[in-house]
């Protein structure tokens, strides 16, 4: 069903649900899913953690392209997909926290700091059999690929579904801020000079403001036949 898509590149906004839906789809093809999101939280979290001037970009650039991180196989059963460690720490939920959320953006805007982490990511997606999530998978990384997703919501309906995700963890949440700051981070994603964040010319657009996961992923699963 799968033999001529191999390499299958998903994008889209934050939350749109790419992550929840490449995994489900990597599972059930029995291929590498990568979220490549995980590398640019990874270098913020460094940068924060050593008290790093974030607007200095050769400083950030050089700690891109030098930091050890390591991505392993998931040694815990709490809804993460993979560990994400560095320096032996377990950083996989850290790199998820308010800090990294509100910093990663700018971060990730840095020319230099893009090439030293999409090179990691050509490399192993050339390998074949994965499906690599981020935003400019499709346009920039891996223009090759054989399925092109582009994963869209509204912003108010992302928002909602990671204030329903809060909730569910007994956590606070306040809706309006947390649709501020999806807005934001939109805002700062798609207007970068390099690698914006926009659908490939060749990628098929998929609105899931009125679909489940589950429909997501049957539509996806159709198009990979
Ligand atoms: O998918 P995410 O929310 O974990 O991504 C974190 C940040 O990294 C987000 O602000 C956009 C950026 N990113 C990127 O610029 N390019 C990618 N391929 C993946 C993520």
């Amino acid at each position: 069903m799968t033999k001529n898509i191999s390499i299958i590149a998903l994008d889209g906004p934050a939350a749109s649900g790419k992550s929840t839906l490449g995994r489900t789809l990597a599972d059930s093809l029995g291929y590498l899913f990568f979220d490549t999101g995980i590398m640019y939280r990874a270098i913020t979290w460094i940068a924060l953690q050593h008290d790093m001037d974030l607007r200095d970009e050769t400083a950030i650039t050089e700690l891109a392209q030098n930091a050890q991180i390591d991505i392993r196989p998931s040694s815990k059963d709490d809804g993460r997909a993979c560990d994400v460690v560095i320096g032996e720490k377990d950083v996989t939920w850290d790199m998820r926290g308010d800090d990294v959320d509100a910093n990663v953006s700018v971060v990730s805007a840095y020319a230099g700091v893009r090439k030293a982490l999409s090179e990691h990511q050509r490399r192993i997606g050339l390998r074949g059999r994965v499906v690599m999530v981020g935003r400019d998978i499709g346009t920039v990384v891996l223009p090759e690929a054989d399925l092109k997703i582009y994963l869209d919501a509204s912003a108010e309906e992302r928002a909602k579904r990671r204030y329903e995700e809060i909730i569910a963890r007994g956590e606070n949440a306040d809706y309006d801020e947390i649709l501020k700051k999806v807005i934001e981070r939109d805002r700062i994603d798609s207007t970068r000079a390099v690698a914006p964040l926009r659908p490939a010319d060749d990628a098929v657009i998929i609105d899931s403001d009125k679909m489940d996961a589950a429909q997501v992923f049957n539509h996806v699963l159709e198009l990979c036949k």
